[in-house]
């Protein structure tokens, strides 16, 4: 039985089986008109985290009939290698989106190979062109984990315009492009990190708090406001009692009585990344129909 009350209770693995079927759907209405969405999805190395994360990604994609093209490439794969291979998908119509997954071996650079990914294709929202859109305000291809948390934070709050959201962590992965959506949705956002002061009673200001800093439970209730909406996007393992499980980033069983929805660990923004990144991939195949036919979308403003 759960001992916790599920209202309180954020369901990241209900709202991506949902986010997953309007994309399914998506699809097949494509596939009806003779389109099938691709996503190319490259491993280097045999990092074992990894490796599950890519066989997820793959086989969610089939679920939803997206074509999956798997590149499994050895650890000593050269960055020329890696650039040609990414060349070859950038030009190929089939490959709608790429997804390098990281982290890569260390003899390779991550941000030139991030930067070798067409803009229209990175479904990651990695590109220094996504990143500076998503600064802007644009509508470009955005991270697929804070576009998750987004979904679930608009779910659990209704209207965000106003509150006040602080931001654990400042990855580029997560807390940056997070901060970036919060205040696109007109919220005051702060964010902070190892370097701050007093991070327990900067937290405690929040309305919503984003927790996303890999350190098992460092969030304790002292440092949550009462009524606070909390979503951990930390997966830590840690070994407790003889046993190995997976923790956030917030303390879970302490947060809950003061939290007005918190995301659990597992099962909370998890599966809402997967998600997301097939959500991505619809998006760049229009984006780049749009690029294909430009004067069947307008630009009302000198871009
Ligand atoms: N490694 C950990 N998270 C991610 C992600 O969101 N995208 C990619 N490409 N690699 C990751």
């Amino acid at each position: 039985m759960n001992a916790f009350p599920s209202l309180k209770l954020i369901d990241g693995k209900a709202t991506a089986a949902r986010v997953l079927a309007e994309v399914r759907e998506q699809v097949q209405t494509l596939r009806q008109g003779g389109v099938q969405p691709g996503l190319a999805v490259v491993l280097v190395g045999a990092d074992a985290a990894s490796q599950v994360y890519v066989r997820n990604k793959v086989l969610r994609a089939e679920e939803v009939g997206i074509r999956s093209l798997e590149h499994r490439l050895p650890a000593d794969t050269t960055q020329a290698q890696l650039l040609t291979l990414i060349d070859r998908l950038n030009r190929d119509s089939e490959v709608n989106g790429i997804l390098v997954q990281l982290p890569l071996p260390q003899h390779v650079d991550e941000h030139c190979i991030l930067q070798a990914i067409s803009p229209l294709k990175d479904v990651d929202g990695f590109h220094s062109e996504n990143v500076g859109g998503l600064a802007q305000g644009r509508d470009v291809l955005t991270p697929c984990t804070p576009s998750g948390c987004m979904r679930l934070l608009r779910d659990a709050c209704g209207e965000l315009r106003g509150k006040h959201a602080v931001v654990v962590g400042r990855s580029n992965i997560v807390g940056k492009p997070m901060a970036a959506l919060l205040l696109q949705a007109d919220c005051t956002v702060t964010m902070v990190h190892s370097q701050s002061r007093d991070l327990p009673a900067l937290c405690r200001q929040a309305d919503i708090v984003v927790a996303a800093v890999g350190k098992p439970k460092l969030i304790g209730a002292e440092w949550l406001k009462p009524g606070a909406v909390v979503i951990d996007v930390g997966i830590n393992r840690i070994e407790e009692g003889g046993h190995s499980r997976l923790v956030g980033d917030v303390d879970f069983a302490a947060a809950l009585p003061q939290v007005a929805a918190i995301t659990p660990v597992p099962g909370g923004v998890g599966p809402m990344t997967i998600a997301y990144l097939l959500k991505n991939t619809l998006l760049a195949l229009d984006l780049q129909q749009q690029a294909a036919h430009p004067e069947r979308t307008p630009c009302l403003s000198p871009c």
